[in-house]
């Protein structure tokens, strides 16, 4: 399981400090929440932050982008060559222009579903893209409750992804912890993203390792 610590959780008066921190804990990815008013009834950070967290981070960036007008929102996140961005597919009209304008820019283009959004909406963009991002709880705040949904969602998409695009990557993002990574990962999730969790813990380190599982116990695999 590869680890994406959202640092919309951080401490944004020691942000430099976080972000060495996180790199240096084990974490795969640096998972940026960009939000606008208007997607969701939260604001974030702009691009002058963003611009300096990149510079500070070691580990490549997964943004996520929570706002309307993404199509003028992507255009400032390429220069800074993220690993992947990641657009809701309920807010991209011209989904598949958009996917192949960002993979025409050397970033790996992902979709995101709400909670409420199937899986089977993918069936057709599947194959242009390399990760699926299933939010797991309504997107707008971290520290909210899991959604446990996401894990028949997950199992759902992981048959559409054999199928239609085998290395497609899924990625689950709200309220994960260590009470629900196992089933995370039994249900076929590559990468999780982690705010409070990690955030909230004493040692970083350790949180993330605690996310990092590799294979399921019997016990969940029975449930
Ligand atoms: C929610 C964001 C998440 C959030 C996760 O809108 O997309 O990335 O920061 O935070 P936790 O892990 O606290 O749910
Ligand atoms: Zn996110």
């Amino acid at each position: 399981m590869l680890v994406a610590p959202s640092i919309l959780s951080a401490d944004f008066l020691r942000l430099g400090q976080e972000v060495e921190s996180i790199c240096q804990s084990g974490a795969d990815f640096l998972h940026i929440d960009v939000m606008d008013g208007h997607f969701v009834p939260n604001l974030t950070f702009g691009m002058p932050i963003i611009t300096q967290v990149a510079r500070a981070s070691s580990i490549p960036l997964d943004v996520h982008l929570m706002v309307e007008r993404v199509e003028w929102f992507v255009e400032y996140f390429l220069p800074l060559q993220p690993e992947f961005i990641s657009v809701h597919i309920e807010a991209v009209a011209h989904l598949h222009r958009l996917i192949s304008h960002i993979r025409s820019k050397g970033v790996r283009p992902a979709v995101v579903l709400n909670p409420h959004t199937s899986e089977e909406s993918l069936r057709y963009i599947l194959p242009d893209v390399d990760m699926v991002l299933l939010m797991s709880v309504n997107p707008g705040f971290g520290g909210q409750k899991f959604i446990s949904s996401v894990l028949e969602k997950a199992r759902r998409l992981k048959d559409l992804i054999e199928a239609k695009n085998p290395r497609c990557l899924i990625e689950v993002d709200g309220g994960v912890n260590a009470d629900n990574i196992h089933d995370l990962r039994a249900a076929g999730v590559d990468i999780v993203v982690a705010g409070s969790y990690v955030f909230g813990s004493k040692n970083y380190a350790k949180a993330i390792a605690s996310l990092k599982v590799d294979s399921t116990p019997e016990s969940s695999l029975e449930s």
